[in-house]
């Protein structure tokens, strides 16, 4: 394991590693010209020594250094990935829980190469972004990366490893441990607090749009803490600009942001679109694309919209499964109505992400109040 010295401080903000491009320019139509990555021995896949971060800002520098892992190490702690270790899978392919040498447990997620040789450039370039991005950022809730491996084809990326896995899971009951709404608001909120971070600009001196955020991308903590995860689609916004213009429409569908899909205009909002999907998905337990259902139920913004602003039938869908004596309508209205506004078409009509982390702290308050359930009370009862 090589771990990646921090070189001296440089000033703000950190310029992109050789030969890639962090900001996610892939697609420049209105943007700056497209950078060409330098390809190793004519493939897509370039040696390691061609794009490892060489130099951060000081607000960029981490508390923890991202290390470099060989084949054989990521071998050895995964036991050879064997299916015990198997957490699951997603688009880039499987994650293994390991066990570095240190005792330190993992997640370690394996890149599968594409079916197409015409994907790989695209594929290598989400692997990059994802460690170029995260290693300049250091916030609870975003999951840390550890550290990464890129050995010949071989692609690797190693995070901190999530007691409870991620967010849909639990809502969907593929996991015993049914959340109460105390412990949804503050899944809620951690969730924006990390948005809000990457918005700010804080990390590398220009905001990001992470362009993916949904409830498989959000990881629970032994103490259900939420972390974001995925930062392949992620998108620096060029300096200056607000908006960012895109023929090509990155995303999971049931989290689009309509105005991105139809005017190819990427925004800081987009991800405040998402993040009122999610919302909706921690108050109804539904999932944001429902493709069992009717047609016309598929999509949960759909299904749900007109009724967010209606106590009455507000009621009928609140997820069954929680435990009524968690939560008094008084916070389910304020946080269905944030919801509500998250999700406008309009995306100058959305709130901002640090407007939604004011107004969750306010519907824990009167939760608490109204119900006298604390915090303290999450841990019993989770
Ligand atoms: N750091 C982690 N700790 C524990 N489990 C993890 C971690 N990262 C991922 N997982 C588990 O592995 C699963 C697959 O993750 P992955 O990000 O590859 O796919 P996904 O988020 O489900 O889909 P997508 O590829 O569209 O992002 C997750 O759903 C989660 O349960
Ligand atoms: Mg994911």
């Amino acid at each position: 394991m090589t771990p990646v010295s921090p070189p001296p401080p440089a000033p703000a903000p950190a310029p992109a590693p050789q030969g890639s491009d962090p900001s996610g320019g892939e697609d420049t139509d209105g943007g700056p010209p497209p950078r060409v990555y330098q390809t190793w021995k004519g493939s897509n896949y370039k040696s390691l020594e061609y794009w490892q971060l060489e130099d951060q800002s000081p607000l960029a520098r981490r508390r923890h250094r991202s290390s470099v892992f060989t084949l054989k190490e990521m071998e050895e702690a995964t036991n050879s990935f064997s299916d015990d270790n198997l957490l699951g899978k997603g688009g880039f392919g499987k994650v293994y829980r390991g066990t570095l040498p240190s005792g330190e447990v993992v997640a370690i997620k394996k890149m599968e190469l594409p079916s197409f040789k015409s994907a790989e450039g695209e594929r290598e370039r989400e692997f990059r972004v994802e460690v170029d991005i995260l290693s300049r950022l250091d916030h609870p809730n975003l999951v840390a990366l550890i550290g990464y491996c890129a050995d010949g084809k071989h692609r690797f990326l190693v995070y901190e490893f999530m007691h409870y896995g991620n967010l849909e899971d639990h809502l969907n009951g593929i996991s015993e441990v049914k959340m109460n709404w105390p412990q949804r608001l503050k899944v809620a909120l951690g969730a924006a607090r990390g948005l809000d971070y990457l918005h700010s600009g804080f990390a590398v001196g220009i905001p990001i749009v992470h362009r993916d955020f949904k409830s498989t991308n959000i990881l629970l903590s032994a103490t259900f803490e939420a972390k974001i995860s995925d930062f392949g689609l992620a998108k620096m916004m060029p300096e200056g600009q607000e908006m960012y213009v895109t023929t090509k429409v990155l995303g999971t569908f049931g989290y689009f942001d309509p105005e991105y899909t139809s005017t190819g205009k990427l925004t800081l909002q987009s991800d405040v679109y998402a993040f009122g999907v999610v919302l909706l998905e921690l108050l109804t337990g539904r999932r944001a694309l429902d493709l069992h259902q009717g047609p016309t139920d598929q999509n949960l913004v759909l299904q749900v919209k007109n009724i967010l602003n209606d106590r009455k039938k507000l009621r009928k869908v609140i997820d069954p499964e929680m435990s009524r004596s968690s939560y008094n309508m008084e916070s389910i209205t304020k946080f269905a109505n944030l919801a509500s506004r998250c999700v406008r078409t309009e995306s100058s009509e959305r709130p901002t992400m640090v407007e939604c982390v004011k107004e969750l702290q306010l519907v824990i308050f009167i939760n608490k109040k109204e119900s006298g359930m604390g915090m303290h009370t999450l841990s019993r009862t989770v």
